[in-house]
C-alpha cells in the first residue's frame, strides 16, 4: 500500500504544486470513475489511490476548495450556486478548470478522475486533451447501486473540511465523532446533501451522465461494478474486474 500524497496542484490549480509526488509504482493507471451521486466513487477513489498509487482527481473537490476563496471569479461564483442547487456546472467552466490542471493528467502516478467527465461534451473534451498530452485512459469504472441505498449513504455522509476524506455516520464513522482520522480536520455535511439538491443531482445524472456508459462501452473501456457491500469488498471487486479487462495480475495481488 502506498500513502496518498497531497493534491495541491489539482485542488488549487494555477502555480500550486504537490508537496510530494506519488512514489514510483509498478505501473501507471489512468481511470475514470462513473456512477450516480452517492454511489461511493470518492470512497473507492481513496482506496484505489492507495492500492494503485494513482491520484484522486475530483472536480467536485475543486469547486468545494474554491468555495473557501475570498474572491471567486464571477464564473466560479455562478458555478458554486449551480452546485448548491444540485445542478451541473456548465461544460465550458469545468473543461477550462481541468485544462488548467493538465499536468495532473500527465503525472507519473496516474489518475482516478472522479466526477469528470459528466456529459458527452466533457468526455469528448477529455479525449481531445489526453490525445494532446499523449496519454490514454485504461478503463472507466461504472459503479451501480439501487437508489434507496444511495439516499441512505448521502444522508449520513460527512466530509473533512481540510483533506476532503469521506466518512459515513454509521457505515464508516471516524474514530472520534466529528474529527477526521487522517488530518484532524472538522467533519461537515455537504450543502448539496439536502433532499431537494439530491433529487436535482439524481435527475442530472439520469439525463446527462448515464449516457456516458454507452459512450465508453462502444470503445471497450467500460467496467461495470456492483457497489453493494463494504468499501473493501467493492475495492476487491473493482480490482478483479480491472484485472479481467486489462489482463494484469497485479490488480488482484494489491487488493
Ligand atoms: P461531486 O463532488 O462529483 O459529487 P457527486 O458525483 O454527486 O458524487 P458524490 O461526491 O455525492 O458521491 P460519491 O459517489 O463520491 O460517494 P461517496 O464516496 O462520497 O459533484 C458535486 C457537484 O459539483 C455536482 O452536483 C455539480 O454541481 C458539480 N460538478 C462536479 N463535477 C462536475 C462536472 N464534471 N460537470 C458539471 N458539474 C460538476 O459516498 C457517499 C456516502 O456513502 C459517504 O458517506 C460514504 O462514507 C458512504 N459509503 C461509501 N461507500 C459505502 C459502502 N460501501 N457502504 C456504506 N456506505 C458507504
Amino acid at each position: 500500500m502506498t500513502v496518498p500524497h497531497v493534491r495541491a496542484a489539482w485542488l488549487q490549480g494555477g502555480d500550486a504544486r504537490c508537496e510530494e509526488l506519488p512514489p514510483p509504482h509498478g505501473r501507471t493507471y489512468r481511470l475514470v470513475l462513473l456512477g450516480p451521486p452517492g454511489v461511493g466513487k470518492g470512497t473507492q477513489a481513496e482506496l484505489l489511490g492507495r492500492a494503485l498509487g494513482a491520484c484522486h482527481l475530483s472536480t467536485g473537490d475543486i469547486f468545494r476548495a474554491a468555495h473557501c476563496q475570498a474572491e471567486p471569479s464571477p464564473a466560479l461564483k455562478a458555478a458554486l450556486e449551480a452546485m448548491r442547487r444540485g445542478e451541473l456546472v456548465p461544460d465550458a467552466v469545468v473543461v477550462s478548470l481541468v485544462r488548467e490542471r493538465a499536468a495532473c493528467l500527465r503525472c507519473r502516478g496516474g489518475f482516478l478522475l472522479d466526477g469528470f467527465p459528466r456529459t458527452v461534451a466533457q468526455a469528448e473534451a477529455l479525449d481531445e486533451l489526453l490525445a494532446e498530452l499523449g496519454v490514454s485512459l485504461d478503463a472507466v469504472l461504472n459503479y451501480q447501486l439501487p437508489v434507496e441505498v444511495i439516499v441512505t449513504r448521502l444522508g449520513g455522509r460527512r466530509t473533512c473540511a481540510g483533506c476532503k476524506a469521506v466518512y459515513h455516520v454509521t457505515a464508516r464513522p471516524p474514530h472520534v465523532e466529528g474529527v477526521c482520522d487522517q488530518c484532524g480536520g472538522r467533519l461537515i455535511q455537504r450543502e448539496d446533501d439536502q433532499p431537494e439538491s439530491i433529487r436535482v443531482r439524481m435527475r442530472a445524472y439520469e439525463e446527462y451522465t448515464r449516457p456516458l456508459t454507452g459512450y465508453y462501452e462502444r470503445i471497450g473501456k467500460l467496467v461495470s461494478v456492483q457497489a453493494s457491500g463494504t468499501p473493501e469488498e467493492i475495492l476487491a471487486r473493482t480490482l478483479r474486474a480491472l484485472s479481467t479487462l486489462l489482463g494484469h495480475k497485479e490488480y488482484l495481488n494489491s487488493a
